[in-house]
């Protein structure tokens, strides 16, 4: 979100006296009414185009201006008004109420839903989707967007506007957290089922930010470069496998532009890119919801609507009256307007906001920190297990220092507009109301209550870790030492660099020299480096855990839970292993930390990142055709047990992969079995695996099954420009089964005509 500022209050003005003029003269052009029961469209047996073909044929010009743009910065911003009928979240559309069509509350909720402090009431805030996207488990994301749209229900709101999927191109962008990774079928596949488990509610989805918002140094000004056929194998391809899957209300265009050649000779912005809106998302995916703008993201009226933008968000800057003379002038003509306002009226009525207008009632606490816990339970990853430290004997474990991070009072959450409001305000530096721009949230869920109830007996002392030298001497008097540290990360920054901050290197190294049984948790908003890497014993990442983290945690590091969940990005060495180890544009914006919002202030001149460096090579596939070894792979995390992969069978009709998979260890446990393919040469892409299907499966001690996972059509091919399509080359396809993208022993070759 943009910072506040005088110019944006002013445009803010301009929207709040442009829609109060739309909405009397709406009353005063509207028709006479039909008593509620006899609308047409309030039939449930005509298909939803039917039923808002019906309402737009009763719709006024002005009816139809309100369903193209929002009605001000509501909540987002101090001062802003709030308009009748809205909540108070990030976005308002008005309604037709003289013909029974709701108002469109919507409110962002990428890891929960935002601004409950605002409101009093409660919200659940849910491990971080990167770290849910590391469960590879589709139900466990199902049940997420699930948990976001009953609370969003609860609290009257008919649209979620999360559903992250910008690929993680780089391990510093400050919003990783809220998107599911580096691999397009993966974080495709988490997002897709988020955004079903929302509309599950009866609560509209959305997918963003299209496309290329893979950073937020300088969002609004840099020019994301690459080819068409890396662009659709790789971003856009997550986008299509999410919207195709999920069928969502929304998608949101992102900030930034971009040049994707062919067919652009030169940067547009994504809210006014033909090619991406018109040609790609509406022609070739049959997208049939509505495109609206990121926050204060459109540029032009006339071209961003015909390019295929239909909301502007969040007010009415270029979709207000600009877009009113243009219809009346006949530059943009009515069939778009109504085509526009179709596909916000078909998603109201696909997903039942019109017939089933929430019914706001208490949000179960105790229920959404239920779900938020099994979640966490899948996404927690053993990073590193020396010698079976973990999981720890309560019985045999009679001291433990725990140190940093806050550990003895919460878990830290991401910021910007993803954050939820903690209960009570936070459990550091507690305050009332919501959240404040750029603050670090801790939730009050406390890890070292959760350690001492497994372990009652034992002495366990908290030492907070800002003196690196009395934090080593507890850990040097303990049987164990378990350090806590963290990465903060939010929306308007990215992290300069993997390096963890704070001198948290210098405080996990003096910890494991004072004491050889270290384990470190990181809560991370992704992936950190570690030069300690071999100093300790135990590494789990917890990403951002949520609310039911601390029970998560606990339950990992004592063995009541067997950790299952495999990284979904990989971790690299250090900055100097990754296709830019400079982020692009950092140096353009001064200060701070190259912050979007001090773009606004210094006018930095915009910069051009160059994505055909790696090209639809992110994340493993660049390490592995650059042949250089991450710190941990895309795909990796140990268990308390051990399996083993055998038999492996590949049907090129079916497309399907058959192995077995055996739990040889000595304890139930999870694996996620993962199928990759190398393509034949011919394709020149022939230089790294990319994941085509996986299959998660838990195993008793002993246990064997034999698994059938389908391999993805379109990972298995490649994007053939010419014939706007994705093909499978004829040739030598390579395809392999096991337990990470680096760790994969079983082989097949076959053959495509
Ligand atoms: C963010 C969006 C968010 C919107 C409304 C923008 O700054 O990029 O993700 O939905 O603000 O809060």
């Amino acid at each position: 979100m943009p910072s506040f500022s005088r110019t944006c209050l002013l445009s803010f003005a301009g929207a709040v006296v442009t829609v109060l003029a739309l909405s009397v003269s709406a009353q005063s052009a509207a028709p006479p009414q039909t008593p509620a029961q006899n609308w047409p469209w309030m039939n449930k047996a005509l298909s939803p185009d039917q039923r808002a073909q019906l309402v737009i044929q009763q719709m006024t010009l002005d009816e139809k201006l309100n369903f193209v743009h929002g009605t001000g910065w509501n909540g987002l911003r101090e001062h802003a008004e709030i308009p009748k009928g809205s909540l108070g979240g990030a976005g308002y559309v008005e309604g037709v109420p003289r013909l029974g069509i709701p108002g469109i509350n919507m409110a962002d909720s990428a890891v929960g839903v935002r601004l409950s402090g605002a409101g009093s009431h409660y919200a659940t805030l849910l491990p971080s989707v990167l770290g849910a996207a590391s469960s590879w488990d589709p139900k466990a994301l199902f049940l997420f967007g699930d948990v976001i749209g009953r609370e969003l229900r609860e609290t009257g709101y008919n649209m979620s506007i999360g559903g992250g999927v910008d690929l993680a191109r780089d391990p510093r962008n400050g919003r990783n957290f809220e998107y599911a990774g580096e691999d397009p079928l993966l974080a495709g596949t988490m997002v897709g089922n988020i955004a079903k488990g929302v509309q599950s509610n009866q609560v509209m989805g959305d997918i963003k930010h299209y496309a290329f918002n893979d950073e937020e140094t300088g969002r609004n000004i840099f020019n994301a470069e690459i080819t068409q056929r890396a662009a659709r194998e790789s971003d856009l391809l997550v986008f299509q496998i999410a919207i195709e899957m999920a069928r969502p209300a929304g998608v949101m265009c992102s900030y930034n532009e971009d040049t994707i050649t062919p067919p652009d000779t030169s940067p547009d912005w994504s809210c006014q890119n033909d090619y991406l809106l018109n040609q790609v998302l509406k022609k070739d995916w049959r997208f049939q919801g509505f495109v609206l703008s990121d926050w204060d993201g459109t540029h032009s009226a006339v071209h961003a609507f015909m390019s295929g933008l239909d909301q502007e968000q969040p007010g009415s800057i270029y979709f207000g009256e600009p877009l009113r003379k243009a219809i009346e002038d006949g530059q943009v003509p009515m069939s778009r307007l109504n085509d526009a306002v179709h596909r916000v009226l078909r998603s109201m009525f696909a997903n039942g906001v019109v017939d089933n207008p929430p019914q706001t009632e208490e949000v179960d606490p105790f229920l959404g920190r239920r779900d938020a816990e099994h979640i966490a339970d899948e996404s927690i990853v053993l990073l590193r297990n020396a010698d079976h430290i973990l999981p720890l004997s309560a019985g045999s474990v009679h001291s433990i220092a725990l140190i940093g991070g806050h550990a003895d009072v919460g878990v830290l959450s991401g910021g910007g507009s993803a954050q939820v409001d903690a209960p009570g305000g936070g459990a550091v530096n507690s305050h009332s109301g919501s959240a404040h721009w750029l603050e670090h949230v801790w939730f009050p869920t406390s890890p070292e209550r959760n350690i001492r109830l497994h372990d009652p007996a034992a002495d366990i002392q908290f030492n907070e870790g800002a003196d690196v030298q009395s934090a080593a001497a507890l850990a040097a008097k303990s049987q164990i030492a378990i350090v806590f540290v963290t990465q903060w990360m939010s929306e308007g920054m990215d992290r300069p660099t993997i390096a963890l901050p704070d001198n948290e290197d210098a405080l996990v190294e003096a910890v494991a020299k004072a004491n050889p049984h270290t384990i470190v948790v990181i809560e991370s908003g992704g992936p950190v480096g570690m030069p300690w890497v071999n100093q300790v014993e135990g590494i789990l990442a917890a990403w951002f855990p949520g609310i039911g983290g601390a029970q998560s945690l606990a339950d990992i590091l004592f063995g009541n839970v067997n950790p299952s969940g495999r990284l979904a990005i990989t971790f690299p060495k250090d900055d100097a292993q990754l296709p830019r180890p400079q982020i692009p544009g950092l140096m353009a914006e001064t200060e701070p930390g190259g912050l979007p919002e001090a773009a606004h202030q210094h006018k930095p001149v915009p910069f051009n990142v160059d994505y055909n460096i790696e090209g639809a090579r992110v994340g493993y596939k660049w390490f592995e055709s650059q042949h250089e070894n991450p710190l941990f792979a895309f795909g990796y995390g140990l268990s308390y047990t051990t399996f083993a992969f055998s038999d492996l069978n590949v049907d090129v009709t079916q497309r399907t992969a058959t192995f077995t998979v055996s739990n040889i260890g000595s304890r139930a446990g999870g694996e996620v079995a993962q199928v990759y393919a190398i393509l034949p040469a011919s394709t020149g892409e022939n230089t790294y695996k990319r994941l085509v299907g996986w299959d998660r499966v838990t195993l008793d001690p002993g246990e064997s099954k034999t698994l059938t996972v389908p391999m993805n059509q379109l990972t298995l091919s490649i994007f053939d420009v010419a014939k706007n399509a994705f093909v499978m080359a004829p040739g030598d396809y390579t395809i392999l089964a096991g337990s990470s993208s680096a760790d994969t022993p079983l082989h097949a070759t076959v053959h495509v005509e």
